[in-house]
């Protein structure tokens, strides 16, 4: 049997992917320290998922624990081994992610990030796993250009966040005995099978409602702070200006289904299984483009709620657009987007209609 190690796996996009692995027959070891995610997340994930408790039983471990702790990595592959079900494969989502937040607590930020990867490949090359889905994310790419990102653009992140990830990539190409972290395919001579997927802006939920964004704290990005806006929680959602170079002054991305997310990481996965020793750098965007205001049109449209917002100005960080070019994936993963903005817009507003506190 396939038994991958997911690391993070309580998060928004691991939780995700947690289940539609599952539900393709893998055996997954989920491992969260639960330090901004539940482990209810987990227990929906299963409740949702098509195994039988008898088939979760034999399918699923949860372990609550820390990437960065080296004994508990090797207890993990140890005990799977002891089992007869070797650990071949890693999704790694573990880390810390809001950019704001990075400016202040960069250490944590380089220590969750970057230190925490480094102790999981070295317990995953004792164990000879060498294959790794790395989240990455279009943060590493900096302030956008007012084009579509390809895979081949410069690498130019202005914040520690994005610097912790870029930093990461450049350590992955250079154990896999790759030279850039432009290139979106690479043969690799150290015979590591390695995807980084660099998302752009994940949102949305199962269509379900039973698990979604679950910020632990006050959340930084949008669709979280407009759902809570719809449910009553906020009295209006600011947009942070109005004077960007865009159609209608307002920032531009790529938003994109935690779905479609989650099944991009399961066709990095089945690839690297299935095919030579590689590395991939790709992207995970829909390549279309919504501003706020278009957006506050689009979630007002699909869930009849009005939004009240107001205009403030610029948020330090900011860029004016920041839009996937997705030909690489479609080419090397055969993965494209299938949900459109008014499905993230229905099925996030779907989870926080039954889940107004989260998974609290
Ligand atoms: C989107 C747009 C804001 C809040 C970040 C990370 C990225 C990824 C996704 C992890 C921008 C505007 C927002 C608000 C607003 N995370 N906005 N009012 O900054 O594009 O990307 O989250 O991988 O790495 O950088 O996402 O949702 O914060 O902002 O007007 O209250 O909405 O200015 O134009 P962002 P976001």
């Amino acid at each position: 049997m396939r038994c991958v190690l997911v690391t993070g796996a309580a998060g928004f996009i691991g939780s995700h992917t947690a289940l539609v692995l599952l539900n393709d027959g893998y055996k997954l070891f989920l491992l969260d320290n639960f330090s901004n995610s539940s482990p209810k997340a987990l227990h929906h994930v299963a409740d949702l998922s098509i195994l039988t408790k008898e088939e979760l039983g034999e399918r699923v471990s949860i372990i609550n624990g820390d990437v960065r702790d080296s004994a508990l990595l090797q207890n993990i592959f140890s005990r799977a081994k002891s089992n007869g079900e070797e650990i071949t494969s890693v999704i790694h989502f573990a880390g810390l992610k809001a950019v704001g937040e990075s400016f202040e607590k960069a250490i944590d930020y380089w220590d969750n990030n970057v230190a925490g990867t480094i102790k999981l490949l070295q317990v995953m090359e004792n164990n000879a796993c060498r294959n790794i889905v790395f989240s990455s994310s279009a943060t590493v790419y900096g302030s956008s250009k007012e084009k579509a990102l390809i895979e081949t653009d410069p690498i130019s992140p202005i914040n520690p966040y994005g610097l912790t990830k870029a930093t990461i990539e450049k350590m992955l190409a250079n154990i896999a005995g790759c030279q850039s972290t432009r290139i979106a395919k690479q043969y690799s001579p150290r015979g590591w099978k390695i995807a980084c997927l660099r998302y752009f802006n994940p949102a949305g939920a199962h269509p379900s409602g039973k698990i979604g964004e679950n910020p632990k704290n006050i959340p930084n990005n949008l669709f979280p702070l407009i759902n809570q806006v719809a449910i009553g929680t906020k009295e209006f959602l600011t947009v942070f200006g109005k004077d960007w170079p865009t159609p209608d002054g307002t920032g531009i991305r790529d938003f994109v289904h935690v779905m479609d997310v989650a099944e991009g990481h399961k066709a990095a996965l089945d690839i690297l299984i299935s095919s030579k020793p590689q590395l991939l750098i790709i992207n995970l965007g829909s390549g279309k483009g919504t501003s706020v205001l278009d957006l506050i049109k689009k979630f007002q449209f699909s869930t009849g709620i009005d939004i009240p917002f107001k205009f403030s100005s610029r948020r330090q960080g900011d860029s004016a657009i920041s839009l996937a070019n997705p030909s690489k994936a479609l080419e090397y993963l055969n993965w494209k987007p299938k949900r459109k903005i008014e499905d993230i817009c229905r099925d996030s507003w779907n989870w926080q209609y039954k889940n107004p506190m989260g998974y609290k």
